[in-house]
């Protein structure tokens, strides 16, 4: 069990660079499976999700390296197995497995995914888009067993605009006869990330980053090679870090485009940054405006950064309202907020935030991967030590995240205490 500690207030002076994004990457391992070439994965972030998949890919015979940032895969022995239950339950994304075999090899064997426990997280969505492409798909004591004598493409309309769905149904798309039209398409930046590394292994895909994307299958995907982005989760939630402890604080490497909602909202609240190109310099200011806030599909304000702005709405002066719209159990990380010494009454999905707060240091869980940012921008806005607990899920979204603070001047460790 680990546990970050954390003493709060200290400024932060220097450069944050951020890494690949966390929810590219953990789809573009998986879509390198589905060629029996060579794929080259640039900018790979060093967390343990990318590691765990690498351990599946290995289980599907695939030769992989992952040095300086690179990963390196070598398919020509590939191979379909059942996903093992181990893995399969531990993060979200081994769901992209289902699409990725099913597409190479007519038949994918896996258990429910894992990931964090934010809501009920059905994938009734990705179940439709394989039939909907002539598979057929039996459910068993929670392993999912999807087989397809051919996979023909198909007009698909989403209930809901989600990530994994579009993603699952391209990955099942692209060696589909004829051509499949995905209507109400999640449109996020690591969608687009994704079809450009199957465009470069021969993909036909046009329009990834509206919501309808066509799909005009191909026989044969060669060797295919992509840069991941850079994690817009993982940058705003430094923006935000550095809006309450920034002093000439710059987080290099984002894409602002990514970052519009995000963005809006810190200048709404009054945050001093300018933007220099890939880089942000963001200083601390004396007083925040409430704000509202809601999260939504992008480009709306994303549901990841949700946990943790709200930590930043307790140091407004005034009320601020933050929802979740995408998730039903995303407040989780409230009642640790609440014995710090924020004052933040909770209806189901909304949060009424009553700022400026004083925070204390005190022991806090990381119920999730996001709730674990909360806790952490907490912990460093408070006086004294915060420990947190949990923070595996932390270590699986974040790369580095105790050298990269510590090296701008934050006071946090983590210890071991097995
Ligand atoms: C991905 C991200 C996650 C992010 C989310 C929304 C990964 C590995 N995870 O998750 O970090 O929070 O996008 O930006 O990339 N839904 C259904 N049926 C389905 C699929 C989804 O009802 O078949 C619902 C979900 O319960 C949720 C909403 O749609 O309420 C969004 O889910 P989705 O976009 O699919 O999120 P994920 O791909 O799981």
């Amino acid at each position: 069990m680990k546990k970050l500690i954390i003493e709060g207030k200290h400024k932060l002076t220097g450069t944050i660079k951020i890494g690949g994004a966390k929810n590219s990457v953990v789809a573009l391992i998986p879509a390198a499976m589905l060629t029996n070439g060579k794929s080259t994965i640039y900018n790979v972030p060093d967390i343990s999700d990318v590691h765990l998949l690498i351990e599946i890919i290995k289980t599907l015979g695939a030769k992989v390296t992952f040095e300086n940032e690179i990963i390196t895969i070598d398919n020509s022995k590939g191979i379909n197995k059942e996903i093992p239950e181990n893995y399969a339950t531990k993060l979200r994304a081994s769901y992209y497995f289902m699409g990725v075999l099913l597409s190479k090899y007519k038949q994918s064997e896996i258990s429910y995914p894992g990931g964090c426990s934010i809501g009920s997280r059905p994938i009734d969505l990705h179940v439709t888009g394989f039939e909907k492409l002539g598979a057929q798909v039996e459910i068993n004591d929670n392993k999912y067993f999807i087989k397809a004598k051919q996979l023909i493409g198909n007009d698909i309309f989403l209930d809901f605009a989600s990530v994994g769905a579009t993603l699952n149904i391209m990955f099942s798309a692209v060696k589909a006869k004829g051509i499949t039209h995905i209507y109400n398409a999640a449109k996020e930046p690591e969608i687009v990330n994704v079809a450009s590394f199957l465009s470069t292994m021969g993909a036909k895909i046009y329009g990834a980053g509206t919501s309808e994307i066509t799909i005009e299958g191909v026989d044969e995907l060669g060797d295919g090679i992509v840069e991941v982005i850079p994690d817009r989760i993982e940058a705003g939630t430094y923006l935000i870090i550095g809006t309450l402890l920034g002093k000439n604080l710059i987080i290099d490497g984002i894409i602002k485009e990514h970052l519009g909602s995000v963005l809006t909202k810190l200048k709404e609240i009054g945050c001093d940054f300018k933007i220099e190109g890939t880089k942000v310099v963001i200083n601390k200011v004396k007083k925040l405006k409430p704000v509202n806030v809601k999260t939504l599909v992008y480009p709306g304000f994303p549901t990841d950064l949700g946990q943790p702005m709200s930590t930043l709405l307790t140091q407004c002066e005034g009320e601020s309202l933050f929802e979740e719209t995408i998730y039903e159990n995303r407040m989780r990380h409230i009642k640790h907020l609440n014995a710090m010494g924020a004052k933040i009454k909770l209806f189901d999905r909304s949060a009424l935030i009553n700022g400026q707060t004083k925070l204390r240091g005190r022991t806090v869980v990381a119920t999730d991967l996001r709730a674990g940012a909360a806790m952490l921008v907490a912990g460093m806005i408070a006086d004294g030590i915060t420990t947190v607990t949990n923070i595996e899920h932390i270590l699986r979204g974040y790369e580095k995240i105790v050298e990269k603070l510590s090296s701008v001047g934050a006071n946090i460790k983590i210890i071991d205490t097995n």
